[in-house]
């Protein structure tokens, strides 16, 4: 008896993992986790969920450039998202990474727009 039970917590640990593998369809490529633990952004930011700033994948709609992303991670415009704190300027940000970041959100946008 006692090793089914055992048994059982496997399965059952098991098929949470395999879920939550399944469910984690966004799938962010190391460097950019890196980099976004390194300056913080991931303390505020989720790639698909409102955090304490927008989701990535809400910027990715706005359809910046990936130039206009660098500077608004330079000097953010709280007047563009509305209902959400001011984003403190992330200066420290180096431009080559500020603009792997950029290139990363924008990989987000919706491929085919619905017309
Ligand atoms: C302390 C929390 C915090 C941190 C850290 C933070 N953000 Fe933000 N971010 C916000 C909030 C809040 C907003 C929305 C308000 C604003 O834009 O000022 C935002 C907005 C943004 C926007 C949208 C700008 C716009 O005007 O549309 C981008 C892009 C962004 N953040 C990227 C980043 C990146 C990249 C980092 C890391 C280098 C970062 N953020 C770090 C809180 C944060």
């Amino acid at each position: 008896m006692k090793k089914n039970i055992g048994l059982l917590w496997a399965t059952a640990v098991a098929t949470v993992m395999g879920i939550s593998s399944a469910n984690a369809q966004v799938k962010v490529p190391e460097e950019i986790t890196t980099l976004m633990n390194k300056y913080t952004c991931s303390a505020c930011h989720r790639v698909d969920a409102r955090l304490v700033g927008p989701a990535y994948t809400d910027v990715a709609k706005k359809k910046y450039t990936n130039e206009k992303i660098v500077e608004l991670i330079y000097k953010p415009v709280p007047a563009n998202w509305p209902g959400y704190p001011p984003m403190a300027p992330m200066t420290q940000v180096p431009k080559p990474d500020a603009l792997k970041l950029a290139a990363y959100i924008n990989s987000l946008a919706p491929k085919a727009a619905k017309k």
